[in-house]
């Protein structure tokens, strides 16, 4: 069992300066990348309030797939420049998106979802695949929650790897 110190009621940077800790403590030690991404998602899907999905696509070939998630069924297969994730994968740019049905190219997984935050994991220049976080309210994500995401990703980038 792990146990860990986050402050639930904390502000954004603090609670994902907590998460930081966490992570790397349950990712440190280990090399396997689907091992690394399960435990990001169960973390994430624990403790950062008001979302219904948290999880990662991995880029195999040259299409997203389906990786460790918490959340409902999901979408399977993603084309590079598709839907939010797709286009956080082709750019390399986190996709931070208040109202889900405004983003040209959407891909509804859940219906509930209304604001959703894509983080590509690129390391040394290679994309790996994607952290997606969504949400039922619109605008539930803000700068601090990107910057927290970024730092996350930064982390477990050389660990998710393979
Ligand atoms: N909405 C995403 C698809 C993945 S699900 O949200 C889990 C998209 O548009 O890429």
């Amino acid at each position: 069992m792990h146990e860990f110190a986050i402050s639930e009621a904390a502000d954004k940077p603090s609670l994902y300066a907590d998460l930081h800790s966490a992570l790397d403590g349950l990712t440190a030690d280990e090399p396997d990348a689907i091992a690394n991404m399960a435990n990001a998602a169960a973390l994430l899907w624990e403790y950062l309030p008001d979302i219904n999905w948290a999880g990662f696509y991995r880029l195999i070939g040259d299409e997203l797939v389906l990786g460790p998630f918490q959340g409902k069924a999901a979408c399977i297969r993603i084309a590079m420049g598709a839907g939010v994730c797709g286009t956080a994968a082709a750019t390399h740019e986190t996709q931070l998106v208040d109202d889900v049905e405004a983003f040209p190219g959407h891909i509804p997984c859940d219906a509930a979802s209304a604001s959703e935050l894509v983080v590509p994991i690129v390391v040394e220049g290679r994309l790996i695949g994607v952290l997606d976080i969504d949400s039922p309210s619109k605008a539930r994500f803000d700068a601090d929650d990107a910057a927290g995401c970024e730092a996350l990703v930064a982390l477990i980038g050389p660990r998710v790897a393979g």
